[in-house]
C-alpha cells in the first residue's frame, strides 16, 4: 500500500527515485548483498517520504531504517505514516537528532550499510553539512556505501567537493533526466526533484 504524499513529493517523484537509485547502483557496478538485512541511516530525512523506495532498493531480504532530522514536527509525520505504510521486510525508527552531533547518540551502531541523504542542503551551512557528511562517513561499516540526491547542480557540486575531500571514493555521480522540475526558485536558477544522485564508498 502506498502512503498518501504532499505535492512536494508524489508518488510519480518516488516511482522516479526507486528507478533511478536502481539504474544508478547498477550503472555504478555495485551488486547489494542477498540474504542480508540492510542497516540503513536516513539523514536529515524530513518526514521520510522515501521510506518505501529505500525498503525496496537497498533491503529486499530485510531492512532497518533509522531516520533522523533536527525538525520533531517533520519526524512526528514520518512516525505517524511510517507506522502504517511500512512494507513487512522493513522497520524503522525517527528521532529527533542533529546530524552534526550523531556522537551524542551513544546508542547509534557505527556498522551501518548504507547512510542516504535526499536532497541534501550543502548551501544551508557548508560547515554543518560538511560535519554531517563527516559524521555519516564515520557510521559506516568498511563497506559502506553514502549515497545522496541533490536539488541543484551547483549544490551537488560543492557537496562532492566536500565528501569526497573527507577521503570517500566518489563511485558515480548521475543527473536525473527524468526529474521534475521545480519552480519555488528565482527565474534562471534550474531545481528538480532528485536531479542528481551521487554514490560515495568509505574507504
Ligand atoms: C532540503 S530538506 C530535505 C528533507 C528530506 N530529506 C527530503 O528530501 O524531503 C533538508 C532537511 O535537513 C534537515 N536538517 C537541517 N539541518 C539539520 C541537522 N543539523 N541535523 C538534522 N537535520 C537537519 C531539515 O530539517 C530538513 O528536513
Amino acid at each position: 500500500m502506498s502512503a498518501p504524499f504532499s505535492n512536494t513529493c508524489t508518488n510519480a517523484d518516488l516511482a522516479r527515485l526507486n528507478a533511478f537509485l536502481k539504474e544508478s547502483i547498477s550503472k555504478a557496478g555495485i551488486v547489494l548483498p542477498e540474504g542480508k538485512h540492510t542497516q540503513l541511516l536516513n539523514l536529515a530525512c524530513g518526514r521520510a517520504d522515501e521510506s518505501a523506495v529505500l525498503a525496496d532498493v537497498f533491503g529486499k531480504d530485510g531492512i532497518n531504517l533509522t531516520g533522523l532530522d533536527i525538525r520533531d514536527r517533520e519526524i512526528g509525520e514520518a512516525r505517524e505514516r511510517w507506522k502504517k505504510f511500512l512494507p513487512k521486510h522493513a522497520e524503522a525508527e525517527f528521532l529527533v537528532q542533529d546530524c552534526s552531533k550523531l556522537g551524542d547518540l551513544s546508542a547509534l551502531p557505527d556498522n551501518f550499510n548504507v547512510a542516504f541523504m535526499r536532497h541534501q542542503n550543502f548551501w544551508n551551512g557548508d560547515t554543518t553539512w560538511s560535519k554531517i557528511y563527516d559524521e555519516a562517513l564515520h557510521r559506516l561499516d568498511e563497506e559502506g556505501l553514502l549515497v545522496i540526491t541533490s536539488y541543484f547542480d551547483r549544490e551537488h557540486q560543492l557537496a562532492l567537493d566536500a565528501i569526497q575531500g573527507l577521503g570517500a571514493e566518489l563511485v558515480l555521480t548521475e543527473r536525473n533526466s527524468q526529474s521534475r522540475a521545480l519552480h519555488d526558485v528565482p527565474a534562471g536558477v534550474q531545481k528538480s526533484v532528485d536531479r542528481h544522485v551521487a554514490i560515495f564508498r568509505k574507504r
